[in-house]
């Protein structure tokens, strides 16, 4: 490596750790509940078998000292800092304040904790029905739609429904694959559990599956599309079309709180047909035009896999 390289090297070395100070986030150490609960010690190790023996205590009923609760809650709160760093919250610094209140610029924990409520006090903004709220102070759209569903109606008059941290675990926060809809829907929309409608769970894992693929055929054709435009197609009316299905795709995430599935499969239907009109323009000559979106291309590039190795087989065989 020349002199001259290894310096450019070492300078751009220099302003991407730069970078990922400035990047917020990255660096929160402004913030005293993300200082404190990182090093909150979980427990060292006589300590932590000290607390197994009063856990196990408390699971036959043998009565706790107050202090022990608080090692509990200790533990807590050092496990949900762990799971929040590796979430998308802590990449975009939504610091424990965000929902939790309290003061981050003070260092100390009772300063800090001002104004705190009980997780179980109703008036908390983590409590279980004020949860959307809390969460739609930045994810708007996800609450007005939350707000119209029925599921939101019966959270509001029986606690029986789903909150936003039901489908979205704390402190994780991740999004759900549509195989996780079986038991996690299921959980209520069941005949056991007697809330209708119970083809629920099936329904949703289906309807996410399509946005999945929705999601790989608007990639496609932005590849086809690109190509057809280096090879001088005039593409405007393509990208017109293709645009509108990323359109249509981006309003299905927060539309799908509205929980009306109709609606929800209605928008997926009108994205697939923007999008089937766009791979028809830029489509290259020769190959089937406006084939179907398949709905099991697994089995279909199976069928082909299949096929391609009878093939060879038979050649072989001669
Ligand atoms: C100087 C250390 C310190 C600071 C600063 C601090 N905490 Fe804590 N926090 C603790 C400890 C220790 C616990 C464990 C329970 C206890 O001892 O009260 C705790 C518990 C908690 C709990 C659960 C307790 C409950 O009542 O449900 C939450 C939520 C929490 N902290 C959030 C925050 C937030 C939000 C901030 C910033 C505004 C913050 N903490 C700042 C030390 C701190
Ligand atoms: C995006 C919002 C959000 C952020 C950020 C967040 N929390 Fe929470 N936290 C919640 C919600 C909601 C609950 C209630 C969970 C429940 O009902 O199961 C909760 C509950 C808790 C509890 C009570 C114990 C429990 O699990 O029930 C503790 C302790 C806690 N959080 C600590 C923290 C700490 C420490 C941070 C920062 C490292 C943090 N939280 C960041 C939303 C958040
Ligand atoms: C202070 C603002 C803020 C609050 C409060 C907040 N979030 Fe977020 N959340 C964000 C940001 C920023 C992102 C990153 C994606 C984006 O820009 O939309 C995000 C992303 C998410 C994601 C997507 C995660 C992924 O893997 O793609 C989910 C799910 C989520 N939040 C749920 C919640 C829930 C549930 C609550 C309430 C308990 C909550 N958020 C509260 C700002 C917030
Ligand atoms: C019954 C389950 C359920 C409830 C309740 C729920 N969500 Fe979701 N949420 C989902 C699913 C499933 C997805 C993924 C949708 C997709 O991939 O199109 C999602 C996606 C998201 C995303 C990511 C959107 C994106 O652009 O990728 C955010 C943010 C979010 N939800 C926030 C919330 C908030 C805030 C609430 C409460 C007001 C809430 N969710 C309530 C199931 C739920
Ligand atoms: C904690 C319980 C619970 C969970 C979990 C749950 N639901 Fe529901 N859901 C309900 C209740 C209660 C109703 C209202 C039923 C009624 O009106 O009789 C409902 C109704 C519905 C409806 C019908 C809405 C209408 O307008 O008729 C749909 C669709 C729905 N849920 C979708 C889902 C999906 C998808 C999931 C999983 C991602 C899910 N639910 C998870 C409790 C739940």
């Amino acid at each position: 490596m020349s002199v001259k390289s290894f310096n450019k090297t070492i300078i751009s070395f220099i302003i991407l750790a730069g970078f990922f100070f400035l990047v917020p986030g990255a660096n929160a150490s402004e913030n005293s509940c993300i200082d404190c609960h990182k090093t909150l010690t979980p427990f060292i190790e006589e300590q932590q078998k000290f607390n197994q023996i009063r856990i196990r205590h408390l699971e036959i009923n043998v009565g706790c000292s107050l202090e022990c609760h608080e090692e509990r809650v200790r533990q807590l709160a050092t496990a949900n800092y762990q799971q929040w760093s590796e979430s998308v919250h802590a990449l975009k610094a939504v610091t424990c304040d965000a929902c939790h209140g309290g003061d981050p610029k003070q260092p100390t924990k009772e300063k800090a904790h001002v104004n705190f409520k009980n997780t179980t006090d109703p008036e908390s903004p983590v409590y279980y029905t004020n949860v959307p709220k809390t969460c739609g102070k930045c994810h708007s759209n996800e609450l007005a739609n939350f707000e119209t569903s029925k599921h939101y109606q019966k959270l509001e008059s029986l606690q029986l429904a789903p909150t936003c941290t039901t489908c979205h675990a704390p402190h994780t926060f991740t999004v759900m694959n549509p195989e996780n809809f079986r038991i996690s829907c299921g959980n209520c929309h069941s005949v056991y559990k007697k809330i209708a409608p119970y083809d629920i769970p099936l329904k949703a894992e289906d309807l996410l599956g399509r946005v999945n693929k929705l999601k790989f055929n608007i990639e496609m054709t932005r590849q086809d599309i690109f190509w057809a435009k280096k090879n001088g197609t005039d593409v405007t009316q393509a990208e017109q079309y293709a645009d509108n299905a990323l359109t249509e795709l981006q309003n299905l995430a927060p539309m799908w709180h509205e929980f009306n599935l109709t609606h929800f499969e209605d928008q997926l239907d009108a994205a697939n047909k923007d999008i089937r009109k766009a791979e028809t323009l830029v489509k290259p000559t020769g190959t089937p035009t406006s084939t179907p979106v398949p709905r099991t291309p697994g089995f279909i590039g199976l069928t082909g896999i299949i096929t391609m190795l009878a093939t060879w087989y038979l050649i072989r065989k001669k």
